[in-house]
């Protein structure tokens, strides 16, 4: 399991630059204006520095960007990184020049001189973002060392304590990348119940519910998805308290289908592998429960996932099938592939009836369509509630995180109608994603704030990001984190 680098906040001494690690990082604006190690590296090299600055190519050098020199003559390091960058810098500018030095550096000891740097504890989670590998299943020739990092810091508590909940949140996102990174046959859905009991220990209260109680409570729509599969259907729940004693919690949801061969209405078998991502939402849900145990935040928030297997067997779900919701609700399942909704149904309304949250939030890897609209560049947002709904944007704009919001409409539920059921579980091809949301909608209470989140584009995707190497990025974690602690925590 990948884990994210330790980071050493050290003295800051610019006039030494010998016995560095193997990379070395100096900073530079982009007016051309080098700090005292940058001069120190300069000199050492000769001028190096100078020159770069001089060049035809700074002049166009923008904040943020990285300029590397490798075996730079003078200096004894492998590279020697210049960090160009403005001295009023954004927490996100900040935190995308440590990704791009992370990217840069590709694993290797890395001490960065930051001087009187303020944002330092930004660069550095720029660097635990992207500093992540998820070779747990890959036969190494040898073991990889642990990536080391030091800030050098004329503050270095000061940075060190700055750092410390953006390093928890740094945790939270690698845990979620790596359940979605891992494939079905390791992560079943007991396996991901045990990874979610393992955070007991780090004081989150966990509760799984296995199907027995699932089928007491009523949770038949749940339980029809993951009928079909040798994989025990589970909800599993995290609680985090916090907050004031007694006030009602956050509500997080997610969808945790471990994988999704459509059922009986089965899915063609190129890019089926990528169905392991299925279990997404689950996966952010159990990330920003991790984020917020580590760093302690103070509120109250609940954390449910809904895990199980969709699978073709003699004993699935069959198309016309009609099952009944533990809302009481009744639905005619036309298509067994739209089964993310009939998972979150069911836990979204046992959410509202156990813990009487504040709000709901839910995330979901829910339609390919909205990867068609959106995209990987922005998760579709879907909420009844536009104070909640605009907290979440501004959180997710804070982050860096792309969020955008789509229409919900009785036109859109309408085309849920059944013949024969309360309602069906899929409208037409048009605006696939809405029609799911609307299906959701369906079972949350009126007057609850609540979110949907349609995160199949961005869970998952084929090339790097800012923060990520191909594969699972953590979208939602930090958005989330943000969420509760500019809406939710007491102080
Ligand atoms: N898990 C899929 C959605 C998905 C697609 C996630 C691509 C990530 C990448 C979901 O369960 C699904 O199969 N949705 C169907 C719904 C349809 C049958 C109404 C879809 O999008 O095709
Ligand atoms: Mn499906
Ligand atoms: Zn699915």
């Amino acid at each position: 399991m990948s884990s994210v680098p330790a980071v050493e906040f050290s003295e800051y001494d610019p006039k030494d630059l010998s016995g560095m690690s193997d990379h070395v990082a100096v900073l530079v604006t982009p007016e051309g204006v080098m700090d005292q190690a940058a001069r120190t590296a300069n000199r050492l090299t000769k001028g190096a520095i100078a020159r770069l600055i001089d060049s035809e190519s700074f002049k166009k050098a923008k904040s943020g960007q990285v300029i590397s020199m490798a075996w730079p003559a003078g200096l004894a390091a492998d590279s020697l990184h210049i960090l160009v960058l403005s001295r009023k810098l954004t927490p996100v500018e900040a935190r995308q020049a440590g990704a791009k030095l992370a990217a840069a550096s590709a694993g290797k000891p890395l001490t960065i001189m930051a001087g009187s740097m303020h944002k330092a504890a930004e660069l550095a989670q720029g660097i635990a973002l992207r500093s992540y590998t998820f070779e747990a299943h890959k036969s190494l020739d040898e073991a990889k060392p642990e990536v080391a990092v030091t800030v050098a810091h004329k503050a270095p508590e000061e940075i060190a304590e700055a750092y410390a909940p953006l390093a928890a949140v740094a945790e939270g996102v690698h845990m979620t990348r790596d359940l979605v990174n891992e494939p079905a046959n390791v992560l079943t859905t007991s396996e991901f119940a045990n990874r979610i009991e393992g955070m007991r220990e780090i004081g989150l209260e966990v509760e799984v519910l296995e199907e027995e109680e699932l089928e007491k409570l009523g949770m038949r729509t749940l339980l029809s998805v993951g009928q079909g599969s040798d994989s025990p259907s589970k909800v599993a729940i995290m609680k985090w308290n916090g907050g004031a004693e007694g006030a009602a919690p956050l509500a997080l949801v997610g969808k945790g289908v471990v994988f999704d061969t459509g059922g009986i209405s089965l899915k063609p078998a190129g890019g089926m592998e990528d169905m392991t991502m299925d279990m997404g939402g689950a996966g952010v849900v159990t990330g920003t429960m991790k984020a917020l145990a580590l760093r302690k935040a103070k509120a109250n928030v609940v954390g449910l996932v809904g895990l199980v297997e969709n699978m073709p067997s003699g004993n699935a779900t069959r198309p016309g099938d009609v099952v009944k919701s533990m809302k009481g609700d009744t639905v005619e399942i036309i298509n067994t592939d739209a089964e993310g909704r009939l998972v979150l149904c069911d836990v979204i309304w046992y959410a509202q009836e156990r813990f009487n949250p504040s709000a709901v939030i839910d995330l979901a890897t829910l339609t390919g369509a909205v990867i068609i609209g959106l995209g990987h560049e922005n998760a579709g947002v879907f909420s009844n509630d536009d104070e909640i709904c605009n907290a979440f944007l501004k959180a997710a704009r804070l982050e860096d995180e792309g969020a955008w919001r789509m229409p919900l409409g009785k036109a859109y539920d309408d085309q849920l109608k059944s013949r024969i059921a309360d309602m069906k579980n899929v409208g037409g091809r048009p605006a696939g994603s809405i029609t799911a949301a609307q299906f959701l909608q369906r079972f949350v209470k009126d007057d609850m704030p609540w979110i949907h989140l349609d995160i199949a584009g961005v869970a998952s995707v084929k090339s790097a990001t800012s923060y990520a190497p191909k594969g699972a990025t953590g979208w939602g974690v930090m958005a989330l984190n943000r969420l509760v602690a500019i809406k939710y925590e007491t102080e």
